[in-house]
Formats: structure tokens, sequence, C-alpha cells
């Protein structure tokens, strides 16, 4: 079996992959940005879900089931919650690395074959574009090379962040 990252720029919502991964909040109180977008398509059994499980750490993620998504073929909605951006000195980028494993992990437990991210915590929570392209990057590779067999799609909304994302995957290198 082969590991795969796929870089495109789209919306998390019209993805069809088995897992989706959303930006929450450690409260799991439902937001707007990626959250809203995801919620709205998801519908409001999505939210009773999630208030059911109560918190997350940031750093970290929880799973429910996807509901109207499931129309699409999700099977499962990731809650993944990154740092708030603090200067860089305050732990984000272990953070943010824990972000995306964790739902990396989950998606594997849950048997789901792809998972789709957005750019977490590059929105309302202030994360540096660059800075935040290589943590996910690395991030997702290193799960890969020992976890072929699923394939990650990053979903970047717009062409700008796309360029810098794929800017940072390539002097990473493969
Ligand atoms: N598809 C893909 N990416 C999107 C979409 C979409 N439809 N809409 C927005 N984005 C991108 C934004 O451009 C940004 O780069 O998702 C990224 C994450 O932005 P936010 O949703 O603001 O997430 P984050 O920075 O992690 O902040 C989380 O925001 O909505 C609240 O409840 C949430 O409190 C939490 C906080």
């Amino acid at each position: 079996m082969t590991a795969s990252l796929e870089i495109v720029q789209g919306d998390i919502a019209a993805q069809t992959t088995g897992a989706l991964v959303t930006a929450a909040n450690a409260q799991l109180a439902g937001g707007g940005g990626v959250d809203g977008v995801i919620h709205r398509a998801a519908g409001p059994e999505l939210l009773h879900s999630i208030r059911a499980i109560g918190s997350c750490p940031s750093g970290s993620a929880v799973m429910t089931p996807a509901f109207k998504l499931e129309a699409q073929g999700v099977r499962r909605v990731i809650h993944a919650v990154g740092p708030i951006w603090r200067g860089g000195q305050s732990g984000e980028a272990e953070l943010l690395a824990g972000a995306y494993r964790r739902s990396l992990e989950l998606a594997t437990e849950a048997g789901c074959a792809s998972i789709a991210f957005p750019a977490i915590s590059t929105g309302v929570y202030g994360y540096p574009i660059p800075e935040a392209a290589r943590v996910s990057v690395s991030t997702i590779r290193a799960y890969l090379a020992k976890h072929p067999g699923l394939n990650v799609r990053l979903v970047l909304y717009d062409r700008g962040t796309l360029n810098v994302f794929l800017r940072e995957a390539s002097k990473l290198g493969t």
C-alpha cells in the first residue's frame, strides 16, 4: 500500500473523503470559519454530538459521526483543536502537530481510507501560514511513513494559502 498527501485548493465541506477534519475550539461549542461551514453541511446533530463529548484540549481531537455529510460518502467528522498563536514560544508547534497527529490516529482507528484537513489554526487562531504549513506537512508525512494506505488531502481555501503550502512542502523535500 502507498501513502499519499495531496495539497489542493477547495472547500472542505465538498470533500468526499471518509473523514473530514474541522478546526474546533476546546469548548466544542461550534464556531465560525471552517467549523461553521462543516456544521451547516452536517446539520444540527453534529453540534448535539460534540456537546455530548464536552471538551477537547488544544493539541488533540475528537471524532463524531458525519450525519448529513454521509450522503457524500463522509463517515466521520474529526474535531481538531489547534493552538491560538501567541508568538511561537508557547508550544504552538507541538500543539498544532498534536492536533494533526490525533486526527490521523482517529481516522485510522475508524477504518477510514482517506481524510481531508483544512489549515488548522490559520484563521481566527492567527497561526502564520508558512509555519503552519511546515508543521502540518511534516506531521502528516511522518505519520504516513508509519501508516501507509491512508490518503490525506490538505484542502486550502484560497490560492494564496495553497501557494504557501506548496512552496513549504517542496522546501521540506519528499
Ligand atoms: N474550506 C477549507 N478551508 C476553509 C474554509 C472552507 N470552506 N473556510 C475557511 N477555511 C480556512 C481559513 O481560510 C483558514 O485558513 O480554514 C482555516 C482555518 O480557519 P478557522 O476556521 O478560523 O480556524 P482556526 O484558525 O483553527 O480557529 C478556530 O475558530 O470558528 C472558530 O470554533 C472555532 O474557535 C475556533 C476557531
